[in-house]
């Protein structure tokens, strides 16, 4: 598939719920897809599913930097896949991005080269 449709290879949406336990366990650190990572053909629906996202937790995103970067975007733009104007742009270009959950929302992240999936 052509990489340079100005489109977005892949999308993912992270809802994490405010941490509802006062003892709040240790922050974890999750890899976005697991060993498959930040890449194209990946359901990251079905990767996000059965996790449970908390306040001070840490995603962590690993890609090919060529290929791949990492932006924020809200709910209109991940539906919509547009990248033309970001929350925020969290590649670093090392292929290797983490970004800590702060504050409690849904995360929406989508990569900015590439095609788009509905997702
Ligand atoms: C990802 O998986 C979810 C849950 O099985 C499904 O509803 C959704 O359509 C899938 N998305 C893609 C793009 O395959
Ligand atoms: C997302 O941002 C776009 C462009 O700034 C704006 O038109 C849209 O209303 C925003 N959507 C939400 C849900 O904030
Ligand atoms: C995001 O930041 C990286 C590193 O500074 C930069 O190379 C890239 O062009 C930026 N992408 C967008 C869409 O702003």
């Amino acid at each position: 598939m052509g990489l340079n449709e100005g489109v977005l290879v892949a999308a993912v949406a992270l809802l994490f719920a405010a941490a509802m336990l006062p003892e709040a366990a240790a922050a974890v650190r999750y890899t976005v897809g697991g060993n498959k990572g930040w890449t194209q053909g990946v359901n990251y629906t079905i990767w996000a599913q059965d996790k449970k996202f908390y306040h001070d937790d840490w995603l962590f995103f690993v890609y090919d930097r060529n290929q791949m970067n990492v932006l924020e975007v809200n709910k209109t733009d991940f539906e919509g896949c547009s990248t033309d104007h970001p929350l925020r742009n969290w590649t670093t270009g090392a292929g290797r991005d983490v970004v800590p959950l702060s504050v409690t929302k849904t995360f929406y992240f989508v990569s900015g080269k590439g095609y788009c999936y509905g997702a």
